[in-house]
């Protein structure tokens, strides 16, 4: 048997974003209605505590959430208490259980008044995002070390403002483009709020990288893969990359198998994850794998997929590539935004029973366990 360590320190977790778990938040997605809205999800909201048990007893030592803007400043310029000691209360029911918190400050769904202003087309838009970072470090910045501000920008503008079928449901490339400026913007910004706040604290995005071979790696792996990074380069501390989707040169996706898929059709393609960290190495920043995960309602694939692209994750490791921690999405199923209704997909290390909201975690769940509490993947 072949043993592959991790780096001493290295963090062990999975993620999840507020909309995607909590239940009960009313922002613009919600306020679409039908496949759109959330309804309770796994009511993390009032859960929390046993779902990070969970996460302990998988022998994680950190974890990844959002914080819901829309809840927190439900009107312009008006900040709710109750919800900043609601996710203070979170924050500390991880620290109790020694998980390292890794807070997204957007992860897509927004409060309903800044869509009403105009959305992130908006002049003011960043300024917006910074007044509420502001507010959300100030109160946090004793407690949270590590401050992830946007979540996938490139995917985030191709559903909603490029294909045009998630909210706000806009198909134009330049408003497209101007979102991503604007995005960048407000990545930058807040990175120096963050730095003026809370001193000796760690920010970058969670950044969707895919494989592309050949062709499409001149173009296509300039505007999804680099054009963003590039453009915050100089304000960055880490990346955090979610890793999904491999590509051959005819876009067609590359499988490592044709008979295992995800339950979305999503390719398993392991050494994918491999090149993609290999090629951020210029950036000369740490890394954490912030996602990487499939949809598996039988988790059958589920722990085979998770020691695979350790391996590849820790080639990379070996040749240099300075990886700090893995994020597998998700802790738990979810709200998978509008994909086949919503909550068809199933990513989680534990399953819910929409019904009952039952937690059973899955057998992966405890493959997971070992590989943490060992940090080592054994072969
Ligand atoms: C990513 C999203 C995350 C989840 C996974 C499956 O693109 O960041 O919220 O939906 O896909």
């Amino acid at each position: 048997m072949k043993t592959l360590k991790f780096p001493k320190g290295f963090y062990w977790g999975t993620g999840t974003s507020a909309y995607q778990v909590e239940g009960g938040i009313r922002n613009d997605w919600s306020e679409a209605g039908g496949k759109y809205d959330a309804g309770v999800a796994c009511d993390h909201y009032n859960r929390y505590e046993e779902d990070f048990d969970l996460a302990k007893k998988m022998n994680n030592n950190a974890h990844r959430f959002s914080i819901s803007w829309a809840r927190i400043e439900p009107q312009e310029g008006q900040f709710n208490q109750k919800e900043i000691e609601h996710y203070r209360k979170v924050i500390l029911a991880l620290r109790e259980r020694g998980l390292e918190p890794f807070v997204t400050l957007y992860h897509w769904p927004l409060p309903v008044w800044f869509v009403k202003k105009g959305h992130w087309l908006n002049k003011d838009a960043p300024k917006y995002f910074e007044r509420f970072v502001e507010k959300i470090v100030g109160e946090y910045k004793d407690l949270v070390k590590f401050w992830i501000t946007l979540n996938e920008p490139n995917a985030y503008v191709s559903h909603c403002f490029t294909i045009g079928h998630w909210p706000p449901f806009v198909r134009s490339w330049f408003k497209a483009q101007k979102v991503l400026k604007q995005l960048a913007e407000a990545h930058k910004k807040t990175y120096n709020i963050i730095h003026k706040i809370s001193v000796g604290s760690k920010v970058g995005i969670a950044k969707q990288n895919n494989y592309f071979q050949g062709i499409l790696k001149t173009v296509v792996d300039y505007f999804w893969n680099r054009r963003f990074l590039q453009a915050i380069k100089n304000h960055q501390d880490f990346i955090g990359l979610n890793y999904y989707h491999a590509f051959s040169s005819y876009g067609k996706k590359l499988k490592a198998s044709k008979k295992h898929v995800s339950d979305l059709g999503w390719g398993i393609y392991p050494r994918g994850i491999y090149y993609v960290l290999k090629d951020l190495k210029k950036y000369n920043k740490p890394i954490y794998i912030t996602e990487n995960g499939l949809a598996d309602a039988k988790d059958k694939l589920r722990s085979k997929f998770i020691i695979d692209y350790l391996k590849w994750i820790h080639k990379a490791i070996e040749e240099g590539i300075d990886v700090r921690g893995y994020f597998h999405w998700s802790l738990m199923d979810n709200y998978e935004w509008a994909r086949k209704g919503g909550y068809y997909p199933r990513f989680g290390l534990i399953e819910i029973d929409y019904k009952t909201l039952k937690r059973t975690p899955r057998s992966s769940s405890k493959v997971y366990a070992e590989i943490c509490k060992n940090n080592a993947i054994k072969l």
